[in-house]
Order: C-alpha cells, then structure tokens, then sequence
C-alpha cells in the first residue's frame, strides 16, 4: 500500500500567510521495498471538496517530489484566503495512492495591497523607555462571516486580541529582522474569534528588539524611536462579499500594566494599571488617547507563514533551594531559553520578585557575574488578593535557576514552572547510544539549540548579548539542521545577512546588524570592524548546507548575489589571495591563545585564506548548479588560484604546514587544502599535536567542529572517538561530567574546583562547541548526504562502530522521509539495521565488515575495499563478522 503522509509548502505543513508557492514536496509511505515515485498529480482549489479547483498540474511523469514548483502564471491565488492543496502518487511497483489533502491561508500576495497604517501612541519624548501600552480598535461587522484573517505586524513587539482572547500562541512577533529593510507580518485565522456586530480587536505592544536598549555597548532605538503596530482584517461574509478593516486613526490606546520590558533586563508588570476590559466590546474606560501613523513602507513587508516563536516545553520546578548565603532559590534542572510562569496571590501593592540566573557558584551561592549587564529581573505587583498565574510579555531569560527576591506568601516549587521559548521547527533528528555521558552530550547539544534559536540564531540567550552572531551560526548549523528543520528558520536570516552587508558586500559580525559603527572604543568593534572569517562565510556555508540538507536551489538563487558579493569583497581586500581584514576572530578562545587572550594561536592569514578559498570553492559549485556556467569557471579558477597561495604560502619545503597548531592543520584537511602528497604530513602533524596534550584538544571556534572529521576521514577513527571520550578537561565530556545541562562557551566555564571562568565572557549557553553533533549523526551513525544528489535523495549509510560504544542508533526525518541507522556490535559480530525512505536510494557501506553472516536481502561488492550494498526504500537488517 502506498500513502502520501505529508504534504509540504514551502517546507511547512499546512502554512497561514503564505505569499508564494516557491516550492510543493511531500512524503511518500509504502509497505513495500524499492518504491520510487512514477507520476505525480497535485491540485489546488478553493474548496475541500475540489470543486473550484485553481491549479491542476494533470499526472506528470517525473521522480520529483520534493521541489515541485509551478509553472508562473499558471496558479492565480487571492490575499486572504483558504487554499486546499492535494497530492496523489503513482509507484514503480504500480502502486496508487489516495489524494492527501491539507488547507493553507495565504497572506497579502502583493505588498500594493497592504493598506494598514502602523499607529502608536508614543511620542518622541518615550524614546527613552521601554512601556509597554494597549492600542484598540472597534468594527461593525453587519453579517454572517464565512472566513476572516488578520494580517498584522509591529515595530517591537505585539500580542494579538480578539474579541479579549489571545489570537494563537505566537511570541516575539514580528520577530527579529533588520527592520527598515525588511519586516515580517503574519497572518491569524481569527474566523472563529469574531462574530456579526460589535468586535474589537486588540494589540499589546512592547519595545522588544526594536527600539529597547540592546547590545553589549548597551544603546537604544537601533531601529527607531517609537514603537508601532499595524494590522488589516480581511472579513469574508457568507453571502461572498468581502470587507477590509484597518487599524486607523480611530483606534485608542494607552500605557497600560507594562511598565518596563526589555530583552535582556526582564519585566516589570504592575497588575493595577490594567485597563478593564481593554481588548473587549462595551470597555467603559474614558481616559483613551489618541493614536498617530508612523510611516513605513509597505515594500520592506513580507509574509512569516512558519517558524514563529512559541512556548514549545514546560518544565516544573525540580526543587527550592536555600542558599548557604541565604537567599532562596528555585532550581529547574536544566539551563534553558523562555521564562518561570509563577502563581501569585498578594495583597494590593504587594510584590514578587524574580531574578534569573545560569549557575551557582562553588559554595552554592547565587552567581550573577556572568550576565553582566543584563538585569534578567521579573517584577509583578499585585491588584488584590486573587490568585494570578503570570510570565513576562516582551522578554524572554536564559537560567536554570530563579533567585526569589521578594515573593507574597509561602514559596512552594508547585507555583513556578519553567517554559521553554523559541521558534518552532520540527523536530527531526534523534541519536541515542550505550554511553550515557555521549546520551547526555548530544541532550545537551539539543538544549544549546533550543535555547539559541529565538527568531535568529544567538549566541548564547542570558548575557546582554544574545546577538546574532555570524561565526556561531555558521559552525552550529549542520548539526542543527540534523537535529531540526531549520530551513525556514535561516532562510528568513539569510534574507538580514544580505539586507545587512555593506555596499561593497562586507557581512557584519552579527545579524540583524547592530554592531557595526556603533562603538569605536569597543575591542572588537573598533574602526568599524566587520568582515571576519569563519563569521561572515555564514553567507555562504549557510545557503551551501540547506542546499545539501534539503537539495534546495532556490536558497541558492536568492542569496546568490549576496554570496558573490561577499566573494567579490574578499576578493578586493586580498593582496596576492591571502585575506585578512581590520579585526579577525580568528580560532577565537581556543586554548593555545596566550595567558589572558580570546584570540588562538592559529594566525589570522591562515585562518582567513583558508576560509576564502573554502567559500570561493562552495560558491563555485553553487554557481554551477544553478546553471551560472561562466560564474562557475571563473569562481573555479580563482578558487585554485587560492589554493595555489596558500600551499606556496603555508607549506614548507618539507611539505609540512609552517604553523604548528592543531586548528591549521584541521581546517587544511577539512577544507581540502593539503597538496595530496602532503596530506600524510597534515595528518601525522595533527596526531602530534594531539598527543602533545595528551589526547586533548586546544581548539577554538574554527577547529573545535571539524576536529573529529579531519581524524575520522583520514583513517583515524579511533582517535576521532578518544577525542570524543575524554572527559577530563579540557573536552566535550569534562563539562558534562561537571553536570552541564547545555554547552557552554569555555571548555573551562566552570573549572573543577567550581571556580568560574573570568565573567566577562562565560556564558553556560552558547551552542557553538555543540558542532561536534554532526560528528554523530554523519560518521557513528553513518547518514551522510550525497552532494551529487542532495537533500538525501541519494543517501550514505556507512556506520563507524568504535569507541567501546555497545550500540549507536539515529534517525533523520528527511524531506522524502525517515532515514534510519543503528548498529550493535559485540566481540565478534556487528548488526546494522538500516530505514530508507521511498523515492530515495542508498548506498549502505559497512565499513571494517569482515564475512557478512546475513545481507538482509542486499547484494554487497566490494568497492575500493568497503563492502557495499545499493538498494532502495525499505527496512533492511545486515549481520556481518568484524574484520580481525
Ligand atoms: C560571542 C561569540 C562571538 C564572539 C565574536 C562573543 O561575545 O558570544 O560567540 O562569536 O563574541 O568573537
């Protein structure tokens, strides 16, 4: 039997403001093995039932079914409205599938068409606060609705009412974007909130990201100076008639119980200035004021259809602790993103008071010094006596722990709950194996994700930082495309990146960009400093990595002219190809920096050559698979041109790298740069410096996420595995033995004797080292992609058993399905289990296998030494003897 289980727009299932179909796929399910898609049939229509049907691509013969595009001009869709798209299948086995049907809402498919100005009751003399305030508008609504949608966005951040209830569960909307150049709105089915007659419609507004005092130079208004929101309703009535409602300048509004909020300083929310009935019909408040437009232009608007931010977990207090200093605090058992939802039940006036924090120190006692400037405070003032559950609206908190400052009535762990906040993807990869403390890494690699990945991908979430930092977005991307479909997530960043280069195709070192010109005294921002390497070739890596986890082209042809650009700005600031540029990262915090630097010993024109050269090589590939033929051959060239440099450059006669670090030696065989007569060379160096410490690594941000690579692709698994294993510091494992929830920024955060590192930079949230979760998935696993046929059309099943592990398993939800791999070995024998998706085809290699004792119905050859098996969809169980 063969069923179409999924069916994907734009890589999201049934999406609400959708202004574009760029893509259709969908996941094909079958009992049988080998199944691959003949001919496909999709259709799209007004109604559930098909009858109006506005698109109907007839049965195309073809294998393609996960980036079905179609043709222009031959789907006309309307703003505001409800879609239904359907999907059947035929086999190669001459299977037929039934129709899968699912709804979409589009969003405004032509930005001419949005008439919503934004309003706001602030003037310029609140361009030094952060209130919060209530805006409201009323409409008549003279007959029965059929269907009605809310287009909305803001400058800051807004909730959405109808009718006095919350429109979804959105958070941080409109979230972060570089806002004077592009915005997001969504879209909300609101059908079922409103009725004919009287309705209200209401937004809270906070100063968010927009115009709150943000960055570690801590200034305000990086986008502008008063906050504002905007929203337009489509209503649809039932006798086919449609009505457009704005917000205009009748709506009202007014400072309402947020009295302060802010990203990195919390929130102070005084519960009696709340306005009754604010958000409702018949609010007998008096004291309304008036609202004005700001002007935007609707251009920079765009429709956010998937990845909105949202409480996703909810964890309970684990327990109340009393510190030896005396403070009382309530420990939730993990480091993580979002906010304690706390009840409280006060006399008037009455107050709670919460600060949260990451770690304790070595005594026990609250540890404040690494958030440095950020307040992370929640303050709730009581109306009366009646029991109030509350989280803070406009800001989120990175902690583990939550120090009660003043609280009314008895503290009880019951009252607080940790929930978990960031943008909402799917969960797509799982990895599991014998050895707890790899269990507890690769949770704690997960956590690093959940608590970065709010809106855009920060650094760490309880700093005042919390930025997107380039670099870390780059190294941390493929395992987090591993772990969850990131795909709306950074295609939606990459849009900023380009937004945010300079006129000559520099990339900021964070994005959305806040950074750059705003402090010439700052060590790392001074003359204007952007442009490092490793952190801006996110422009490329990123756009290269979707492209091999999702086999997508259309991120390439739109970030096409912000990756050239960037080749383009290497190119003119290099003399003889060897890059460097104002400020570099370099290997940043690796530990062979000297006593008190942030900056390894790697020097910078090998790190910045290395990286030019290793972008010039994605990008001219890319230039190549979108059919840029001549771009292909020149960016080629200057590719082997680099290469060429950096060999005469880097090399010495001997054939051995002259700079001795393990990170040079990492990133010249990762990105392929070794001559291959002096590969040995890099590799035999690399075991060396590695056995200088011991089997340690002294790595920073550039060589930490490929160190096990470099080993495990030259023939050095096993070393790849002990790098793995040490748990002693420095490594992956010395921080989990120190009972690390999440990863954290230094290999020595917390150092075994609880001392901390210096709090000026220590974050215990910062996903960077977390690059290692590849490692697991791609080589102890095996899923590998192959860049030939991307997106795991072709997939690479080749499991490394090693390392002592009894057994590894892990699974991907691809974009054709679920890819599966496990092995269990034992002294003598290994048994690999393997799940390929239809329409997908594998090669499975059993790497070190010895006399296979069952094939599992595959046919194994040896190919260049590695027994291998081709095969397409299904379950597939194989027994082979280890090589002795
Ligand atoms: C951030 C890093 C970032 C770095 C740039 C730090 O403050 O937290 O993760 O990449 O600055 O060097």
């Amino acid at each position: 039997m063969t069923t179409v289980s999924k069916v994907l727009l734009n890589y999201q299932e049934q999406p609400i403001g959708v202004a574009q179909i760029k893509q259709v796929g969908w996941i094909i399910e079958s009992n049988q093995k080998n199944v691959f898609q003949k001919t496909y049939h999709l259709q799209i229509a007004e109604d559930a039932l098909f009858t109006k049907i506005v698109y109907d691509s007839g049965i195309i013969e073809t294998e393609e079914s996960a980036h079905v595009t179609i043709p222009e001009g031959l789907c006309t869709l309307h703003s505001s409205k409800e879609y239904f798209i359907r999907v059947k299948v035929e086999t190669s086995n001459g299977d037929e599938s039934e129709w899968r049907a699912d709804r979409f809402v589009t969003g405004v498919m032509e930005n001419s068409e949005w008439r919503a100005p934004f309003i706001t009751i602030e003037t310029a003399e609140d361009k030094n606060h952060s209130k919060g305030y209530y805006l409201r508008g009323s409409c008549h609504l003279p007959k029965k609705i059929a269907a009605a949608y809310i287009h909305a966005s803001a400058l800051g951040l807004y909730h959405l009412y109808v009718n006095g209830e919350k429109v979804r569960d959105d958070e941080f909307a409109p979230g972060w974007t570089s806002y004077n150049k592009h915005l997001l709105y969504q879209t909300y089915d609101v059908t079922e909130f409103l009725k004919d007659g009287e309705n209200t419609i209401g937004a809270m507004i906070g100063a968010g990201w927009y115009k709150g005092n943000m960055g570690f130079v801590r200034m305000r208004n990086h986008y502008g100076e008063q906050s504002a929101f905007a929203c337009q309703l489509q209503v649809w009535y039932e006798d086919g008639t449609g009505e457009m409602i704005t917000t205009d300048e009748n709506w009202q509004g007014d400072w309402g119980p947020v009295l302060f909020s802010e990203i990195y300083d919390g929130e102070t929310y005084d519960a009696r200035k709340e306005i009754a009935d604010w958000n409702k019909n018949g609010c007998t408040y008096e004291s309304w004021q008036e609202v004005h437009a700001i002007s935007v232009d609707s251009k920079i608007l765009e429709a956010q259809s998937g990845g909105m931010v949202k409480e996703m977990t909810e964890l309970p207090a684990k327990q109340v602790i009393l510190t030896p200093e005396g403070d009382t605090v309530i420990d939730f058992g993990q480091n993580l993103t979002g906010w304690v939802t706390f009840t409280v039940k006060g006399d008037k006036g009455s107050k709670a008071e919460l600060k949260c924090f990451e770690v304790l120190d070595a005594k026990g006692n609250v540890y404040l010094d690494n958030l440095r400037s950020a307040k992370q405070t929640i303050t709730y003032i009581c109306k009366d006596d009646a029991e109030v559950t509350f989280h803070p609206n406009f800001s989120f908190q990175g902690f583990q722990y939550v120090k009660i400052i003043e609280y009314p009535g008895e503290i009880k762990a019951e009252n607080f709950t940790a929930h978990v906040v960031h943008s909402n993807m799917r969960r797509t990869g799982e990895f599991e194996c014998s050895n707890p403390d790899i269990n507890q890494l690769q949770h704690n690699i997960l956590w690093g994700m959940k608590g970065n990945f709010l809106d855009v991908p920060t650094d760490c979430p309880q700093r005042d930082e919390r930025l997107g930092w380039t670099g870390d977005a780059q190294m941390f991307c493929r395992t987090a495309s591993f772990l969850m479909d990131t795909y709306t997530f950074y295609s939606k960043w990459l849009r900023d990146l380009e937004a945010d280069q300079t006129e000559e195709g520099g990339v900021p070192h964070v994005v959305p960009d806040i950074l750059t010109g705003k402090s010439s005294e700052d060590r790392l921002l001074k003359d204007g400093s952007h442009s490092a390497a490793a952190w801006a070739d996110a422009a490329i890596i990123i756009p290269w990595i979707l492209y091999l986890t999702y086999g997508d082209t259309t991120v390439i042809e739109c970030q096409y002219g912000s990756m050239k650009a960037w080749i383009g700005f290497m190119q003119e600031h290099s003399v003889g190809h060897i890059w460097n540029y104002k400020l570099q990262f370099g290997d940043w915090v690796a530990l062979d920096a000297e006593e008190g630097s942030y900056f390894g010993a790697t020097p910078n024109d090998l790190t910045c050559t290395a990286y030019y050269a290793y972008s010039t090589g994605l990008f001219a590939k890319m230039a190549d698979i979108i059919g840029r033929t001549e771009d292909a051959a020149k960016y080629q060239k200057l590719y082997d041109e680099i290469v060429e440099t950096y060999q005469k450059t880097f090399f010495n006669k001997e054939g051995h790298l002259s700079v001795q670090t393990q990170t040079a030696q990492i990133i010249t065989l990762y990105f392929g740069l070794a001559p291959e007569s002096y590969r040995r060379n890099v590799v035999d160096d690399l075991l060396k410096l590695l056995k200088k410490e011991k089997g340690h690594l002294v790595t920073g941000f550039v060589g930490t996420p490929y160190f096990c690579h470099a080993l495990s692709q030259n023939g050095h698994t096993k070393e790849a595995y002990e790098l793995l294993l040490k748990d002693d510091f420095p490594s992956w494992l010395y921080q989990v033995k120190q009972g690390a929830t999440t990863i954290w920024e230094h290999w020595d955060g917390q150092k075994p004797d609880g001392s901390m590192w210096s709090p000026d930079m220590n974050s215990f949230n910062h996903y960077a080292y977390g690059a290692v979760g590849e490692w697991l998935y791609r080589v102890a696993a095996g899923i590998e992609c192959d860049e030939k046929k991307p997106g795991y059309k072709h997939i690479i099943i080749a499991p490394h058993t090693g390392g002592g592990l009894e057994y590894v398993k892990a699974s991907y939800e691809s974009i054709y399905g679920r890819i599966g791999s496990r092995w269990e070995e034992n002294e003598q024998e290994v048994t690999v289990t393997v799940e390929i998706p239809c329409n997908t085809c594998a090669d499975v290699r059993l790497q070190g296998a010895g006399e296979i004792l069952d094939d599992g119905g595959l046919e194994f050859t040896d190919e260049s030494g590695v027994n291998t098996a081709h095969t397409g969809s299904g379950r597939y169980m194989v027994r082979y003897r280890k090589n002795k």
